[in-house]
C-alpha cells in the first residue's frame, strides 16, 4: 500500500505510526479499520476512543539474518512482524549487505544464523562473518542481543555459526539478553517460541499500550504454488550411460491444474520415503520386526538414517546401555558417529527396544531440495529435476542416500511424488541484456538448463557461457543434446567442458576457468554475472580461488587486490552461488 502522505492532517510522528500500522496491514485489516472509523463517525463519535497518551517514537530493533536456503530469512520476517506488533521498529538486514560499523549504533540486535558446508557460514554471509570474527570488528558495548541458530543435528558442527556469532557478540561487549537456542531441521516450534521470548525481553516496558491493537494472528495464505503438491512423473531417464559408475536421473514432473509458480533458480523440496529394506533391517535389529504400523510410519515419516550425538545420548539415556554410556564418558561420540547411521548404533550395541524408544531416536523425515532444471516458459506445466543417486560404503556397509535413491530406484514413470517450491530470489537471472557466466559441474548444471531455456524463451540479448564438468565425455555428459541445441540456436553463446577422467591428469571446471581467464575477466569487466552451482565442499571454493588468481594474472593485481575484485563482484551481487 502507498504510504500515508506527509500532507495528511496529522502530525509527523502520527503519520509515522499510521504508516507502521496501516502500511503493513492486510486488505482485511484495512477494510475493518475503514468500517470501524465510519461507524464511529456515524454514531456521532460515541465509540470514539480515549485520547491517546503522548506518542513516543518506536524503539528500533535490528534483525540480521545469515541464510542460504531462506529459513533464517523467513524467520527474520516473523520476528519483524512480532516486533512491530509489540511496538518496536524493526529493520531487517541480510548479513550479506551488513556493514558492521552500523551495528555500533544498534540498541537491540537479533541475529538468526544458519550453518552450511561443514560448520561454515552461508555463502553470501562469508565476508561479513569474517569481518565480525576479525580483529578489526567494532566494539558493540551495551548492544542488547539475542541469537537464534539454525542447523541440522546430522552435521558434526551443529549450529556452529550461530554459536560462534553468539560468543563473538558477547566478546565485543554486547549484552546477551536472550539465550541462544539451537534449532534442528524441525525448527518451526522452537523458533516461534524463541521469537516470542526474544520480542518480550527486547521490548521496553513503555512500548506496550502505545500500539494500536490489530489482530495479526490470522496466518496469511501462503504464496501461490508454495504448498506441497503431488506431481506425476512423466519422464524418468538415467542420463549416464549404463557403463558409468554414476546414476543421474532426469525427472520430468507434471502437475494437475497448472504448473507450479517457479522461476529459474528456484528449487523443489521433494518429500521422499525411506528404503523399506533398510527399515526392515532396523526393526529387526531393534527386535521390532513384524510391527507393520511402525514399519509403515517409519518408511513414510521418520528420519531413520541420521545418527547424531543427540541420538547417541538419547540411546544411552533410554536404554542405559553401558557401552554407549562409556562412549559418551570417553568423549568418543563425535568420532564414532562419523560415517555411521542409526542402524550401526543399534546393531553394534544391541538391546531390545520398544516402539516408543525407537521412535524417540528418530526425527521427522525432512524433504530434500533439488534445483529446478527447466523454465516454465519452455516446458509449460512441467518441472524438471536432475538427481544424482548418492551411494557409498562406510564402516563395511553399503549406504544409500534416502531421497536420491527413492527417486532413482523406486519412483517410475507414471508414479507420483510430493513436492513444494522453494523459491530462491538470490539466484535469479539478471536483465535479459546482461551477460551470464554459469559454472555448474555435475548436478550443479541443473539450474543452468532452466536459465538457458528461459533466455531462449525470452529472446534475451545478453551472452551466456557455461562451464560444465563431469567424469567422462561418453558416459557422463549430462544434457549433452540440450547444450548442443542451445549452442546452435544461440541460447548459449559458448561452453567449456572439463572431463576429469578422460585424460591422465584430472581436469575440473576451475582449470577451464584458468585457461579462459582473459576472456572471462573481460566478460566480467563488461558487467557479466557469475553463477556457481553444485558441490560446496570443494568445487565452489576452488572456483573462487581460480577466479581470484585469474584477476591477479590478467590485470597484474596483487593477491589482495584480486581478492578485492572478486569481493566487489559479491557485493554487487554479480557473483552468485547456490551450492550444497
Ligand atoms: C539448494 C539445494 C539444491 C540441490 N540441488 C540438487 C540437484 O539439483 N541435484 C542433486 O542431485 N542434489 C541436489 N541437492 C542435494 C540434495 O538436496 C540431497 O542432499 C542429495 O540428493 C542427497 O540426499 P539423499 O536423501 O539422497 O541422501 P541422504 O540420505 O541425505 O544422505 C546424504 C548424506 O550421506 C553422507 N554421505 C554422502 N556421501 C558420502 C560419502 N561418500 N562418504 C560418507 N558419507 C557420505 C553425508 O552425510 C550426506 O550428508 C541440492 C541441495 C540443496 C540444498
Ligand atoms: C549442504 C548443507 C550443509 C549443511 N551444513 C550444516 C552444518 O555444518 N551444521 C549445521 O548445523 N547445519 C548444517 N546444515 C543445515 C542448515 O543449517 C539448515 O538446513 C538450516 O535450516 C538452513 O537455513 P537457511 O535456509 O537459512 O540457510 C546444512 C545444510 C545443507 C543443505
Amino acid at each position: 500500500m502507498s504510504p500515508i502522505p506527509k500532507t495528511a492532517p496529522f502530525a509527523e510522528d502520527e503519520i509515522d505510526i499510521l504508516n507502521r500500522v496501516v502500511g503493513t496491514a492486510s486488505p482485511i485489516q484495512r477494510a475493518w479499520l475503514a468500517g470501524f472509523l465510519a461507524g464511529v463517525d456515524a454514531s456521532g463519535g460515541l465509540l470514539a476512543p480515549q485520547p491517546l497518551a503522548p506518542v513516543r517514537p518506536a524503539e528500533p530493533l535490528t534483525i540480521v539474518y545469515a541464510s542460504e536456503s531462506g529459513n533464517s530469512e523467513k524467520l527474520a520476517g516473523d520476528i519483524a512482524k512480532a516486533a512491530r506488533k509489540s511496538g518496536l521498529k524493526p529493520t531487517i538486514i541480510d548479513m550479506a549487505d551488513l556493514e558492521l560499523p552500523t551495528l555500533t549504533s544498534a540498541k537491540r540486535l537479533v541475529v538468526i544464523a544458519a550453518t552450511w558446508g561443514e560448520g561454515e557460514p552461508p555463502a553470501r554471509a562469508v565476508r561479513t562473518y569474517n569481518e565480525l570474527m576479525g580483529e578489526n570488528a567494532p566494539r558493540l558495548d551495551g548492544v542488547e542481543f539475542g541469537v537464534l541458530a539454525l542447523g541440522d543435528t546430522a552435521y558434526a558442527e551443529f549450529c556452529a555459526i550461530g554459536k560462534k556469532i553468539d560468543e563473538r557478540l558477547a566478546a565485543l561487549g554486547g549484552k546477551r539478553v536472550v539465550d541462544r537456542v539451537d534449532c534442528d531441521l524441525d525448527f518451526a516450534e522452537p523458533a516461534a517460541r524463541w521469537i516470542g521470548d526474544a520480542v518480550k525481553v527486547l521490548t521496553p516496558p513503555n512500548a506496550s499500550g502505545r500500539v494500536i491493537e490489530v489482530d495479526f494472528g490470522a496466518k496469511p495464505a501462503s504464496a501461490p504454488g508454495t504448498d506441497i503438491v503431488e506431481a506425476e512423473i512423466i519422464e524418468h531417464v538415467d542420463l549416464n550411460s549404463s557403463r558409468s559408475d554414476k546414476e543421474t536421473i532426469h525427472v520430468a514432473l507434471a502437475f494437475e491444474g497448472g504448473a507450479l509458480a517457479y522461476e529459474p533458480g528456484d528449487s523443489l523440496d521433494l518429500y521422499a520415503e525411506n528404503d523399506p529394506a533398510y527399515v526392515d533391517e532396523l526393526l529387526k535389529s531393534a527386535g521390532l520386526a513384524g510391527d507393520d504400523k511402525l514399519r509403515s510410519d517409519f518408511i513414510k515419516t521418520r528420519d531413520v538414517t541420521t545418527l547424531s550425538a543427540k541420538t547417541v545420548e538419547t540411546y544411552a539415556e533410554k536404554t542405559g546401555h553401558q557401552y554407549v554410556k562409556a562412549l559418551i564418558a570417553d568423549g568418543q561420540v563425535k568420532e564414532w558417529i562419523a560415517g555411521r547411521q542409526l542402524i550401526d548404533l543399534i546393531a553394534t550395541f544391541p538391546i531390545a527396544l520398544d516402539a516408543e524408544t525407537l521412535r524417540a531416536l528418530t526425527r521427522p523425515l525432512a524433504p530434500r531440495a533439488y534445483s529446478i532444471a527447466s523454465s516454465r516458459r519452455e516446458v509449460g506445466d512441467e518441472a524438471h529435476l536432475l538427481i544424482s543417486a548418492v551411494r557409498y560404503e562406510s564402516h563395511g556397509r553399503a549406504r544409500k542416500g534416502v531421497a536420491s535413491n527413492y527417486v532413482a530406484e523406486r519412483l517410475k514413470r507414471g508414479g507420483r511424488v510430493r513436492v513444494k517450491v522453494k523459491p530462491n530470489r538470490h539466484f535469479s537471472l539478471p536483465a535479459p541484456d546482461k551477460d551470464i557466466i554459469m559454472v555448474g559441474p555435475g548436478t550443479g548444471v541443473a539450474p543452468f538448463r532452466a536459465f538457458v531455456q528461459e533466455r531462449r524463451a525470452t529472446e534475451a540479448t545478453g551472452k551466456s557461457w557455461l562451464f560444465f564438468g563431469d567424469r567422462t565425455f561418453t558416459h557422463d555428459f549430462l544434457y549433452q543434446v540440450d547444450w548442443q541445441e542451445a549452442l546452435n540456436d544461440g541460447a548459449l553463446t559458448r561452453m567449456d567442458v572439463a572431463l576429469s577422467r578422460d585424460t591422465p591428469e584430472k581436469v575440473y571446471v576451475q582449470h577451464k576457468i584458468w585457461d579462459r581467464r582473459a576472456e572471462l575477466v573481460e566478460w566480467l569487466d563488461k558487467g557479466a554475472y557469475f553463477y556457481v552451482c553444485g558441490d560446496a565442499k570443494a568445487m565452489a571454493k576452488d572456483v573462487r580461488v581460480a577466479l581470484v588468481r585469474a584477476y591477479a594474472d590478467v590485470k597484474s593485481l596483487s593477491p589482495e587486490a584480486a581478492e578485492q575484485a572478486v569481493a566487489t563482484l559479491e557485493r554487487e551481487k554479480r557473483y552468485l552461488q547456490d551450492t550444497y
